[in-house]
């Protein structure tokens, strides 16, 4: 088969391999010559992931069976409909269909419609609400958060008495937000601990890939600014140490619902459903959908894949998914992301010397290759996997492979370590 891959990140590299070991032929467009993604290519191109038409050419050219998309932006920007135009079956859902991401009112909206559980108390204010309305829901919540309704990479969010010392501060906030963005949401502030599940889709069928924790703030301990996630972990039970199979269940449900209810209002599903969700102390609730591979959760469970990753995709983008077979090994996983020092608010640019061979397998992120040399750009650099029977052994894998790193960087040495897995498990049980 013959596998189109847009984007260039961690992720891609992981999709690549995933793509590669099942036999597909691979063709890249991508944003950066990562050397990951466009050694494995048999041809590739580098250009902006969200300029529909230059894609849709580069396939013109190529003739790819089918496309996977690995970031948000081009499914924003409508690069499944331009190929499914064109005959190319597509693992990722059109732009419409993106909105599962790309607006978090539609989402919010579509569970309630569908009383699908999950959702918090949430309202939506646009340029017409008023400024006491506002204020009185927030009231009536208490704690709560506010996002814009659109990507943010994650950055938008901010937490009442934290990042919003008062409902003035809140109030000024989301005019902020309405300046640039049509509606602001306002929701009640969930306390828990999150999980990542994706699950493939052609709405019909919902697989899932064992359940993911990521880290979101830059420094060990969980301070410092929100990232794009600074690494993550599985476990070998399929399940995480403080989230039991019911739980999982509970968020594969509201996915199912989920998947059923854009048919009905929009068109089949078909690519990646990942749920970030939060356990709480009354049940599994919904933070956001991406439609979209996590990164880097895709370096958490496709190694994992004991079955053609290449047939999954090519079975949920025709919508035969409950033909194919899906199986992961009952192994841990723990990543870590190197990112140069500074990331995320000031990256510093320069050479990096990645280890070639470590016992840890190796994902290349957003690193461009000149002459040979490596070079970070501004964001995450590379990331580290350790496989193995438990957490902890898996973790030391990844740390020796990302100590091995020279340049200037830095990594998060506590991302599943025991003492940060207890910490975990113990917020959870001192929620009232
Ligand atoms: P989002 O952009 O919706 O993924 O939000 C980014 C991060 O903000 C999430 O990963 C959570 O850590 C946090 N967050 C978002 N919504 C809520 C909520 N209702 N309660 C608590 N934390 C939230
Ligand atoms: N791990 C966060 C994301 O992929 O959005």
């Amino acid at each position: 088969m013959k596998a189109l891959i847009i984007g260039s990140g961690a992720r891609e590299h992981a999709i690549a391999d995933a793509l590669a070991s099942s036999g597909s032929e691979l063709y890249g467009f991508l944003s950066n010559r990562n050397p990951g993604i466009y050694r494995q290519c048999m041809e590739f191109t580098v250009g902006s992931v969200t300029d529909a038409q230059s894609i849709k050419k580069f396939a013109e050219k190529t003739r790819p069976d089918l496309a996977v998309i690995g970031p948000e932006a081009p499914l924003e920007a409508g690069v499944a409909d331009e190929l499914l135009k064109i005959g190319i079956a597509c693992f990722g859902p059109s732009k419409a269909l993106a909105q599962l991401e790309t607006s978090k009112s539609f989402t919010r909206q579509l569970l309630e419609k569908y009383r699908i559980p999950g959702n918090p108390k949430y309202r939506i204010f646009g340029n017409k609400s008023s400024e006491s309305e506002i204020k009185d829901f927030m009231n009536e919540l208490g704690k709560f958060v506010v996002k814009p309704d659109g990507l943010t990479g994650g950055k938008g969010v901010k937490v009442s008495g934290e990042h919003l010392q008062s409902s003035e501060d809140a109030v000024a906030y989301c005019n902020d937000i309405l300046r640039t963005h049509s509606n602001v949401i306002v929701e009640e502030k969930l306390d828990g601990e999150e999980f990542s599940l994706q699950s493939i889709t052609d709405a019909e069928t919902v697989v899932d890939c064992p359940p993911v924790q990521d880290h979101k703030r830059a420094y060990e301990n969980d301070e410092g600014q929100n990232t794009g996630g600074m690494g993550s972990y599985s476990d070998s039970n399929h399940l995480l140490p403080f989230l039991k199979r019911e739980h999982v269940e509970q968020a594969h449900e509201i996915t199912e619902k989920t998947a059923k209810a854009l048919k009905q209002e929009i068109g089949t599903y078909r690519g990646v459903m990942y749920g970030g969700f939060m356990l709480t102390k009354k049940g599994v609730k919904l933070i956001e959908y991406n439609a979209r591979f996590g990164d880097p959760e895709a370096m958490n469970v496709l190694p994992l894949l004991k079955t053609s990753f290449a047939e999954i995709c090519r079975a949920a983008a025709e919508g035969e998914l409950r033909k194919a077979k899906a199986e992961f090994e009952r192994k841990a996983t723990v990543c870590k992301y190197v990112v140069p020092k500074g990331y995320p608010e000031n990256p510093v640019t320069g050479r990096i010397d990645i280890p070639e061979k470590t016992r840890a397998l190796r994902f290349y992120a957003a690193v461009r290759e000149q002459d040979g040399i490596i070079y970070t750009t501004r964001s995450r650099a590379a990331a580290f996997v350790g496989i193995a029977d438990t957490i902890e052994n898996a973790e030391r894998i990844a740390e020796q492979a990302a100590c091995m790193v020279r340049g200037e960087t830095y990594h998060r040495r506590d991302i599943g370590t025991r003492q940060l897995l207890q910490k975990r498990v113990q917020h959870m049980a001192s929620l009232k």
